[in-house]
């Protein structure tokens, strides 16, 4: 640009059309000169102004969003689970599809339930109900004989370890991750959590040991040693109640062992609930129930359930389990 007004102004200049004396003319070009940067960078900054307008009201749009699960007006403090957890006609929909119908089963205190069934049946929409993630469309869920809508969110979810299908990890290093909430966890409790997790012989060998770093969502790690860490997770938190909600990807025989067995010592002397995809993991559950398309089929124990030859029976055949 400036090229092309010294070319086009010295021309004119030269035959006299300007009326400029050559000096003034110099000063002009080194005044146009110092203004076009500026000028060109507040356009360049109102673009930007613009972006961060554009992109503020979509930060501010996701802050606004009310969470729809809130404490009740007078929460009643949940100090020990003493007696059991039930569903009462349970009834849920994400949208309008209901994706369970009329669930109702009790587990009580010390007693393993399992869940299983084909895949999208609702299983892993049923664990969410119990630490409030959701609230059932219909019907309660009772802790104690009291609806746990009750409850301060707090105390309700201090009660509960949660397993999940696919482990929340953290970019962080593996002390951080199993620690995750439970601030004043000292060293020694980690390590000892991760033994009983069969953690601790991967994380030792691993470059920094507990202090190595394991990548956004644990992708540095194995889909069982992710699993294991959040098994340790659950483990350090030593809560009375556990929800496992077994991850469907396949591991090899060896670290299957190896979590299956984490998960015994995990399950003992606790309330829990198993979402199981291995049947071979529940055989010993206290009751199975069967979901299918969000509603319970069958129920019972393994032995009751084999002889009926329904559904269970057939998952179980699939999967050579006698
Ligand atoms: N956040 C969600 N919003 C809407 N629909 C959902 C949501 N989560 C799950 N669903 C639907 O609810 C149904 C039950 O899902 P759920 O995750 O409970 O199945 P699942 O039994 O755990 O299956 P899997 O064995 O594969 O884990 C599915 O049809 C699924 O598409
Ligand atoms: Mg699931």
């Amino acid at each position: 640009m400036a090229a092309i007004v010294l070319f086009a102004g010295g021309w004119l200049n030269m035959r006299g059309e300007l009326g400029m004396t050559w000096t003034a003319f110099v000063v002009y070009i080194g005044f146009y000169w110092r203004v076009l940067e500026p000028a060109k960078a507040i356009a360049a900054s109102y673009a930007s102004i613009q972006k961060g307008l554009v992109s503020g009201n979509r930060i501010f749009a996701i802050l606004d969003v009310q969470n729809e699960i809130k404490d009740p007006e007078n929460p009643v403090i949940l100090e020990e689970f003493k007696e059991s957890i039930r569903f009462e006609d349970v009834s849920f929909a994400y949208e309008e599809e209901p994706v369970l119908k009329n669930i109702d089963f009790t587990v009580p205190k010390g007693k393993m339930v399992a869940i299983v069934g084909p895949s999208g049946a609702g299983k892993s929409t049923i664990a969410d109900l119990i630490p409030r993630f959701w609230d059932p469309t219909s019907g309660s869920i009772l802790l104690d004989g009291v609806d746990i809508k009750k409850y301060s969110l707090r105390s309700l979810r201090s009660q509960m370890g949660i397993v999940t299908q696919e482990a929340v990890l953290l970019n962080d290093t593996v002390f951080n991750n199993i620690k995750f909430g439970m601030e004043d966890a000292t060293r020694e409790q980690v390590i000892a959590a991760a033994k009983i997790a069969n953690a601790d012989e991967f994380i030792s060998q691993m470059e920094q040991g507990y202090d190595t770093n394991i990548g956004d969502r644990g992708s540095k790690l194995s889909g069982g040693q992710r699993q294991r860490i959040a098994i340790a997770r659950a483990v350090l938190k030593n809560p009375p109640i556990m929800i496992l909600d077994e991850a469907t990807s396949a591991l090899d025989t060896e670290s299957e062992r190896l979590v299956q067995d984490a998960l015994t010592k995990l399950m003992t002397n606790r309330t829990s609930i198993v979402i199981a995809h291995r049947l071979s993991t529940i055989q010993f559950a206290d009751e199975i129930i069967v979901i299918q398309e969000g509603k319970i089929v069958e129920r019972g124990n393994h032995k009751q359930l084999l002889e009926k030859g329904g559904l269970y029976s057939h998952l179980c055949s699939l999967q050579t389990v006698s």
